[in-house]
C-alpha cells in the first residue's frame, strides 16, 4: 500500500471502534478526512452517531458527509476521539498541529474517553521533533514570546529555528485567531517537560506535543493496518 492507501486503510479500522449512540470527536488532516468519508458512509447506512469537529475544514467536510454533528456545550463529554498525527513514538506521544487545528484537537481529545490515531507508517519515529512542534500563540507580542520559548527551549536542552506559520504571504491564523509558532528541533527527547515549560510563557495558548491522551494507534503499513494499544 501507498501513504494514501495507508492512511485510508487505517481510517477505516477506525470504523470499528464507533459503536451506536457514540458521541465522536473528528480529527482534522488528510487522514481525518478519510475517516469522515468512512464514517459519513454509515451514518448514510443508518449509523447513529453525534460528532464534534476540530476545525471549520472537518465541519464542513462531516457536515457534506451528512454526519450530525454537537459541540461540546451540549456535550462536554465524547466517547471517542479518531484523528490524525503528524508524528507519534512507541511512549503513545504525538507531535499534532501540521494543520494548524492543535488547540481545539486537544480540547476534543481530552474530553474524550478514548483517543484513536490513525497514521500511516512514515508518522511513527523513535524520538520526536523530526517534524517541526506548532506552538499556538496569542498574535500580541510574538517576538516576545518567541524569545521566551528560545530560553525554555534552552533550559530543555534542544535548540532550532522558530519561524511564524504564513499562508499565502500573510501570518496564518487558526480557526481561534491565533498565530502558529514552528519550532525547529530535529530531537525531542523530554516531550512533557519542553510542553510544560513552553506552556508556562505568557501568550502561550497550546503546543502540538499530546502525551498521555492516546491510547490506541492505528498504523497502515505496506502489508495491512498494525494496532497498538497502551498497556
Ligand atoms: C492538524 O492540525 C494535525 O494535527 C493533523 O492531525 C496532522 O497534521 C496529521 O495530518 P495528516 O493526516 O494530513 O498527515
Amino acid at each position: 500500500m501507498n501513504t494514501e492507501e495507508q492512511k485510508k486503510a487505517a481510517a477505516l479500522a477506525a470504523l470499528d471502534y464507533i459503536k451506536p449512540g457514540m458521541k465522536v470527536g473528528l480529527g482534522t488532516g488528510s487522514t481525518a478526512n478519510h475517516f469522515i468519508a468512512a464514517l459519513g458512509e454509515k451514518v448514510k447506512a443508518g449509523l447513529d452517531v453525534l460528532a464534534v469537529p476540530t476545525s471549520r475544514s472537518t465541519r464542513d467536510l462531516a457536515t457534506k458527509f451528512g454526519i450530525p454533528l454537537t459541540d461540546l456545550e451540549k456535550h462536554p463529554f465524547l466517547d471517542i476521539t479518531v484523528d490524525g498525527a503528524d508524528e507519534f513514538n512507541e511512549k503513545f506521544e504525538l507531535v499534532k498541529g501540521g494543520g494548524g487545528a492543535l488547540l481545539l484537537e486537544k480540547i476534543v481529545a481530552t474530553s474524550s474517553r478514548y483517543m484513536v490515531v490513525i497514521a500511516d507508517e512514515s508518522k511513527k519515529v523513535s524520538t520526536l521533533g523530526r517534524f517541526p512542534l506548532a506552538v499556538e500563540v496569542i498574535p500580541f507580542g510574538v517576538r516576545a514570546t518567541a524569545w521566551k520559548i528560545e530560553r525554555a527551549m534552552k533550559i530543555c536542552g534542544v535548540s532550532g529555528s522558530i519561524d511564524l506559520r504564513r499562508k499565502e504571504g500573510k501570518p496564518f491564523k487558526t480557526d481561534s485567531g491565533n498565530a502558529i509558532l514552528d519550532l525547529g528541533l530535529g530531537s525531542i527527547p523530554h516531550p512533557a517537560r519542553l510542553s510544560e515549560l513552553i506552556k508556562s510563557i505568557p501568550g502561550v495558548v497550546e503546543t502540538g506535543i499530546f502525551v498521555d491522551i492516546c491510547g490506541i494507534i492505528l498504523m497502515g503499513t505496506k502489508d495491512g493496518v498494525k494496532t497498538f494499544r497502551k498497556a
